[in-house]
């Protein structure tokens, strides 16, 4: 007779199989972004449907942005169970939603929408969570440390939240164009009181004495421009970095540094980082994270399978990077 472990094993394969197979009860959730086909979310949240046992099929949606409102309207009235919001959507779609999150609202982005019940969609950002589930699994305290974070787009904005909600005491936002910049500080100043901007070089390419002098006392140090991501029409991209060799030699050796990208693994940053004999964290990972953040709140279980959307990643890296 099987035992209970291997019943339950079988049950869930059989669930699997059928799940693969689309008929006229598969549900539809997606990704809106625009250009929205090199997205390696189909491929993570797939992986995770079938693991679950839904008859559910995810897939990317191009919504350029004069028809980004049909779109949102029209998977609502066509019963779409979910939606992952992407470049350059996520802070225009927040008008779209019948209701924000809290989080969403402060951080000024949505990237993930749940259908309502009464109708409309429920617009949050799992961003933060995913930037967070690395640094909370570091297993230090973050409480009271300092931070620079280079950068101040979409991204910023949901590392800051996350920062804020660790606690840190100090988060400093380099950003290469002053307007930018201040306007980012004022608008975040309100929930994270402990932020400061500080001047870049214009181009990027070189620290100001502000810079040189927060990354000697730093304990982390974020990435949040697209500096050294791999870039198919730029094959020199990949080969460069955020900070200088030297720059990267001024913080103290003990210092983590997160960089948002994943493609390539390791960036520049990261190789030179680790070199430095800091720790590395890339973006993998928060991808995963906020994916899982998401899937938790379309399916209403707490059961993601995390390894399975993290492999499917991986391999779709593997076979990117392959020539
Ligand atoms: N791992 C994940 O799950 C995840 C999630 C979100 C984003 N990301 C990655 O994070 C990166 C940023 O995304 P985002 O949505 O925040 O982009 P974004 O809104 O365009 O912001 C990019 C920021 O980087 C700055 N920047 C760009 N090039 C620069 C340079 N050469 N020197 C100095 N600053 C520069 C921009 O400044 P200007 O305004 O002056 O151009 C802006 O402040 C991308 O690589 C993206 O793939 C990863």
């Amino acid at each position: 007779m099987p035992s209970a472990s291997a019943a339950r094993a079988a049950a869930r394969a059989a669930a699997r199989a059928a799940a693969r197979a689309i008929d006229g009860h598969t549900a539809l959730l997606g990704v809106l972004g625009d250009p929205v086909r090199h997205s390696l979310s189909p491929a993570m949240h797939n992986a995770a449907l079938r693991e679950l046992g839904l008859n559910w099929v995810y897939l990317a949606l191009p919504a350029p942005p004069e028809q980004l409102a049909t779109v949102v309207r029209g998977l609502e009235a066509m019963g779409c169970r979910g939606l992952s919001v992407t470049i350059p959507h996520k802070q225009s779609v927040a008008a779209l939603a019948a209701e924000l999150s809290p989080l969403a609202r402060r951080v000024g982005a949505v990237n993930t929408l749940v259908p309502r019940e009464g109708g409309g969609w429920f617009g949050t950002n799992t961003d933060v969570e995913g930037f967070l589930a690395p640094l909370q699994a570091a297993g230090r305290p973050w409480q009271g440390q300092r931070a620079v974070v280079l950068g101040c787009g979409g991204s910023a904005r949901a590392v800051v939240a996350g920062l804020a909600e660790l606690e840190l005491g100090s988060i400093q936002v380099a950003g290469r164009r002053a307007g930018s910049r201040e306007a980012f500080v004022a608008d975040c100043r309100a929930w994270a009181p402990q932020l400061e901007g500080l001047s870049w070089s214009d181009d990027g390419t070189a620290a100001s004495p502000d810079l040189r002098e927060a990354l000697a006392s730093a304990d982390l140090v974020v990435n949040t421009t697209p500096v050294g991501m791999a870039s198919a029409s730029d094959p020199a991209a990949a080969g460069r970095s955020p900070l200088t060799g030297a720059e990267l030699n001024a913080l103290p050796a003990g210092a983590w540094v997160y960089d948002l990208i994943y493609t390539p693994r390791p960036t520049a940053l990261l190789q030179a980082a680790t070199a430095r004999g800091c720790q590395a964290i890339d973006g993998l990972e928060m991808l995963v994270q906020q994916g899982a953040a998401a899937l938790r709140l379309w399916s209403g279980s707490d059961q993601i399978p995390v390894e399975a959307m993290r492999a499917a990643l991986l391999s779709q890296l593997t076979g990117q990077q392959a020539p």
